[in-house]
């Protein structure tokens, strides 16, 4: 009998139209382009900032409306939307039940997947689950984030990373043995000290003092996160390699989180890859948490081909941290 696997059958995205260039953060915050771009490998960002009183859902319906008219599908077919975030357009409303009814998917049901920079991986995880088990056909699965809704820009540590977008990925049944083959996911709640936000749960609520002292904003220790990125997405790539027999010759595409270039690099070198075989868009979009990795596969749908092996890794606040090997389902 044919085991039945999980692919991936479509790609939409969406990016904020206004640019937010390194030249525009060296007039809000003490930093030049250069520093950025020798640390970070970002040139510009997006923020959803012309689209006044717009949160996370209207860019993750930009990305699935991008999606569904690609695929040519009907928004009734859907069964499942998870929208992967850190930003949901609100506590308890679930963002997804929103996205769900704009794009006319009435038949679907919807939740929000929150796990920091993983959310999107995390994603991939539940959305093929159910579609491996035969209890649902079509999943659509967006990663979104309106990272500008909780950085400060007086802070030069955390402002110069993150921007803005969301990207959708549909997927479906398949009897070829193509989509997801296997996963290694992580979590350790030590790390939740080194990148989080302190207040609007419910561990501290909204006060006075709370927005006063800027407790409402994204924090991180770089330095730490970096070194934990750095070690920690490199074991989970190439501990998938070798779990399925893998060499860097085999793997057609690393799908890395773009956090920080150099956590990229150090992530291909471990898995002995060559770099042209690496996704990259951190130069024109900074962090975008959830986005980052759907954004790439639509940035780079064109160039994939049917059979292709790819490996997603990711690490992100929490700490939570994984990689995932999945076989492309379909030529452009
Ligand atoms: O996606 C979720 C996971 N997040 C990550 O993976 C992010 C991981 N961390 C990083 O990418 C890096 O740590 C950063 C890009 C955040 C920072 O780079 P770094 O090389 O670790 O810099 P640093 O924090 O060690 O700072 C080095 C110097 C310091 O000055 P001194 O103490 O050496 O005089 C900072 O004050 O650079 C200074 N600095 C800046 N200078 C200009 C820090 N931020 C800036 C800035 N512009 N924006």
């Amino acid at each position: 009998m044919t085991k039945l696997t999980a692919a991936i059958t479509a790609v939409g995205g969406y990016v904020p139209k206004f640019i937010m260039t390194n030249k525009m953060l060296e007039s809000m915050v003490d930093t030049n382009d250069e520093w950025i771009t020798s640390r970070t490998g970002i040139k510009e960002r997006r923020v959803l900032k012309d689209e006044e009183g717009k949160g996370t859902s209207y860019m993750a319906i930009k990305a699935a409306q991008d999606l569904i008219d690609k695929r040519g599908i009907d928004p009734g077919e859907i069964d499942l939307i998870i929208v992967a975030t850190a930003t949901p357009d609100s506590l308890v409303a679930s963002t997804a039940a929103f996205v769900a009814s704009e794009i006319g998917a009435t038949n679907a049901f919807g939740y929000d997947l929150l796990a920091a920079c993983s959310s999107f991986l995390f994603g991939m995880s539940t959305a093929s689950s159910f579609v491996q088990s035969g209890i649902y056909k079509k999943v659509l699965l967006i990663g979104a984030d309106k990272m500008s809704s909780i950085i400060d820009y007086t802070d030069r540590t955390t402002c110069i990373i993150f921007g803005d977008g969301a990207g959708a990925v549909l997927f479906e049944p398949n009897m070829e043995g193509l989509g997801l083959q296997d996963q290694y996911l992580r979590a350790d709640g030590n790390g939740r000290k080194y990148l989080g936000m302190d207040a609007g749960g419910s561990l501290m609520p909204a006060t006075e003092e709370t927005v006063k002292n800027r407790k409402h904003f994204i924090y991180q220790d770089g330095k730490s996160v970096f070194k934990f990125a750095v070690s920690n997405m490199a074991d989970v790539a190439a501990k998938i390699m070798e779990r399925n027999q893998l060499t860097g010759d085999e793997v057609s595409w690393l799908v890395p989180h773009q956090a920080n270039k150099r956590i990229i690099d150090a992530t291909a070198n471990r898995m002995d890859l060559d770099h042209s075989k690496v996704m990259m868009n951190i130069h024109r979009y900074g962090n975008t948490t959830s986005a980052t990795l759907p954004l790439l596969l639509h940035d780079y749908e064109e160039q994939l081909k049917k059979g292709d092996n790819l490996v997603f890794a990711a690490f992100g606040g929490g700490f939570t941290w994984g990689s995932i090997y999945l076989k492309w389902a379909y030529n452009k």
